[in-house]
């Protein structure tokens, strides 16, 4: 389960203000692989509602997709129940650092924003994001690619407009994704060659609902980012506090686009690519 997000909660309205952006980089690095795309068995870790699955699929021979959340699979079966009848895909609950799969199963793995859910603290090492990155090589056949969906420190700091009214969960966020930067030594450590870092810098994760100045006052839309549930009650508080002053004041669009202005140069999320030796 998240170590912080209640997602069985969440699961129900997610969709709402999440889009799978950036499958163009994942479906161009699979392409990369030693087997041809339309014949790659593919493992989305942690899959959430299945988003990426749902666009993935058609372009992949079959996926299996797994997440520890039963809610969120729950949703992703009822999406992607069409694929599912047809075999090209196969959704299940499991953790991603004990996969239920044989080694060298898949020609490409992708694990989208699931990282920083780890409990995993920073004065420790990071020690379960190294044994699930051994976990997804493992599962891995030699040349088959992994693409990680995550975040720079510096988009966590400059790509979400709201994070300006919540300052210490957005502290906290960031110490929950490792530097980006320990990439490559990480997956060397698991027989993984590091190939580069892509950032689709126009790509906005929650859609149009992003651009809502009222959002963070409807819980709804808050549920669209994790982020929220590490502000304390009394931090929450003062963010609608202050949400409703700029309101009222006629500033708050102004506000939330001059919080906005870094986000179109650093953009919110980056594809690490890396393949299987
Ligand atoms: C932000 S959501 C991302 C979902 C999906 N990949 C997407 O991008 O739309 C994070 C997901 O990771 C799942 N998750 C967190 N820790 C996990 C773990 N140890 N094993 C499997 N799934 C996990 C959560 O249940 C949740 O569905």
């Amino acid at each position: 389960m998240s170590s912080y997000e209640n997602y069985t909660e969440t699961s129900k309205n997610y969709d709402k203000t999440r889009e799978s952006v950036g499958t163009e980089i994942i479906i161009g690095s699979f392409a990369k692989a030693a087997t041809p795309l339309d014949q790659m068995v593919v493992l989305d870790a942690g899959c959430g509602t299945g988003s990426y699955s749902e666009v993935l699929v058609n372009h992949v021979k079959r996926i299996e997709a797994v997440d520890l959340n039963p809610g969120m699979i729950e949703v992703a079966k009822h999406k992607l129940a069409n694929a599912q009848s047809q075999g090209k895909i196969a959704l299940q609950t499991s953790a991603i650092d004990t996969l239920p799969f044989e080694d060298q199963t898949f020609d490409g793995v992708m694990i989208n924003q699931v990282l920083h859910h780890l409990p995993d603290p920073l004065e420790e090492g990071y020690p379960l994001h190294r044994k699930v990155f051994q976990e997804l090589a493992r599962v891995l056949k030699p040349q088959g690619v992994l693409v990680v969906n995550s975040c720079s420190h510096e988009q966590i700091r400059y790509g979400y407009w709201y994070y300006d009214l919540i300052q210490e969960a957005m502290e906290a966020l960031q110490s929950r994704y490792l530097s980006l930067d320990t990439f490559p030594s990480l997956f060397e450590e698991c027989g993984l060659t590091y190939h580069g870092r892509f950032v689709p810098v126009d790509a906005v994760i929650q859609g149009k609902p992003y651009f809502d100045p009222h959002g963070p006052l409807n819980q709804e839309w808050r549920n669209g980012d994790s982020t929220w549930a590490l502000a304390t009650e009394s931090q929450l508080e003062r963010a609608i506090s202050k949400v409703q002053a700029l309101d009222d004041q006629g500033d708050l669009v102004q506000y939330m686009n001059r919080c906005d202005a870094r986000r179109k140069e650093v953009g919110q999320i980056t594809f690490v690519v890396a393949a299987r030796k």
